[in-house]
């Protein structure tokens, strides 16, 4: 039977990876990959496929950039004669990205059947795109695979069948778990990113915080990202900060002029970093301050402080019982979170239930019990 895998965007490849290789090692399921081609460069793309050895995709439907409704309508356009085709025996869909939603609806309207991977997570926040998306992506898929309680919670009370939840635990994870010996060293990396030599033997050897922000809410805004960088730049006073920039990050301060908010503290800046970078950085750090959501579970796994600059969180178990604070979008707030972390040492926590590595597993034995119709789907 073939399933095919439907991914575009960076913390896509991180949550494919485990469930490629799991449906490689099933006889009886033959995986297929397709790109949509969102993300493209070769920070955001292609070493990711080469550090966490994911197959080339056997199509790739190179749809660029655009509003996320011409990036919807031109994935959509491009997989519809694909899956049509040749229909797979099912879909998977990872995460909350464009390329999920987009290849949600495709397979839902030609009657393929869909598994979504990271069902039922909510940040209650529909002015968040991946909110919108993951609301219609998990009313249209077949089977929802959850990564923590609150994920079941939330399809019970949205009226999805408990006999189509399954608790698998957090795919990023078996990823993190998978490579974490394999995480770069931090000279390693800031020498790389072509850091200034003084300050990153002063972040490698004193401590330092990693910084990511990309979220819209946060970077779209020039008033709100000049604001946001001024608190920085104070906070970087106190601790040196690692920031690497996304590709909309850095737009958005080129275009606003705000770069010299960057050069006049103790920030190294740094591109989008490879996933064994990016995780090498994380496991070294004081603590970290980001918007992703992938981040706030990283970080929980790792047992680093994570401080999120946002007012609510799809992810909550990652507060309720990982080292992650949700500090809110005040300024103040964060430079005093900041203060209670480097006073304290940062919050602790505990590990997730089954977040330990197997996720995938879990995954494709539950898929191939469904298709093979063993009735091997567990309630929630
Ligand atoms: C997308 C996801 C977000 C995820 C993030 C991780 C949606 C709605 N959002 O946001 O959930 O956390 O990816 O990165 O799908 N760009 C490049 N090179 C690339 C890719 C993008 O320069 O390889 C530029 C684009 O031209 C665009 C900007 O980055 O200007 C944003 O890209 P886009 O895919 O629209 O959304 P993200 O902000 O990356």
């Amino acid at each position: 039977r073939t399933i095919c895998c439907i991914v575009g965007a960076r913390p896509n490849f991180v949550k494919i990876a485990p469930i490629m290789r799991a449906l490689t090692d099933c006889d009886r399921l033959t995986p297929q990959l397709i790109h949509t081609g969102q993300h493209y460069d070769v920070a955001m793309n292609s070493i990711f496929f080469d550090e966490l050895e994911i197959p080339r995709p056997d199509i790739n439907l190179e749809v660029g950039s655009g509003t996320g409704t011409e990036q919807t309508a031109r994935i959509m356009l491009g997989l519809e004669p694909i899956l049509s085709t040749r229909p797979p025996d099912m879909a998977i869909v990872v995460g909350d990205v464009n390329s999920t939603l987009a290849a949600a609806l495709v397979a839902a309207k030609l009657g393929i059947p869909l598994a979504h991977v990271e069902a039922g997570l909510r940040s209650g926040d529909r002015s968040m795109p991946e909110e919108v998306n993951r609301l219609v992506v998990d009313r249209l898929s077949d089977l929802l695979f959850t990564s923590e309680q609150s994920a079941i919670d939330n399809l019970i009370s949205e009226g999805v069948s408990p006999r189509r939840i399954v608790f698998v635990g957090n795919v990023m994870i078996d990823t993190l778990r998978a490579c974490s010996t394999r995480a770069a060293p931090v000279r390693s990396t800031l020498s790389g990113a072509g850091a200034d030599p003084a300050l990153s033997e002063q972040a490698a050897a004193l401590g330092f915080a990693f910084v990511t922000l990309h979220r819209p809410s946060n970077v779209d805004d020039p008033e709100r990202l000049e604001s946001l960088l001024n608190a920085l730049a104070r906070i970087a006073r106190k601790i040196t900060l690692v920031f690497a920039l996304h590709p909309r990050t850095r737009a958005m301060i080129e275009s606003a002029g705000l770069d010299a908010l960057l050069l006049t503290s103790s920030i190294i800046v740094t591109p989008p970093l490879s996933y064994l970078r990016a995780i090498g950085l994380m496991k070294e750090a004081r603590f970290v301050i980001t918007d992703s959501g992938g981040v706030q579970e990283e970080t929980t796994a790792l047992g680093i402080p994570c401080l999120t600059v946002r007012d609510s969180t799809e992810r909550p178990v990652t507060v309720q019982q990982g080292t992650n604070i949700l500090v809110g979008t005040s300024i103040e707030a964060l430079a005093s979170a900041v203060d209670d972390t480097l006073a304290g040492g940062g919050k602790r926590g505990q590990i997730p239930p089954m977040w330990d590595g197997k996720a995938a597993e879990r995954i494709v034995a539950a898929i191939d019990a469904h298709l093979g119709g063993r009735h091997a789907l567990l309630p929630a």
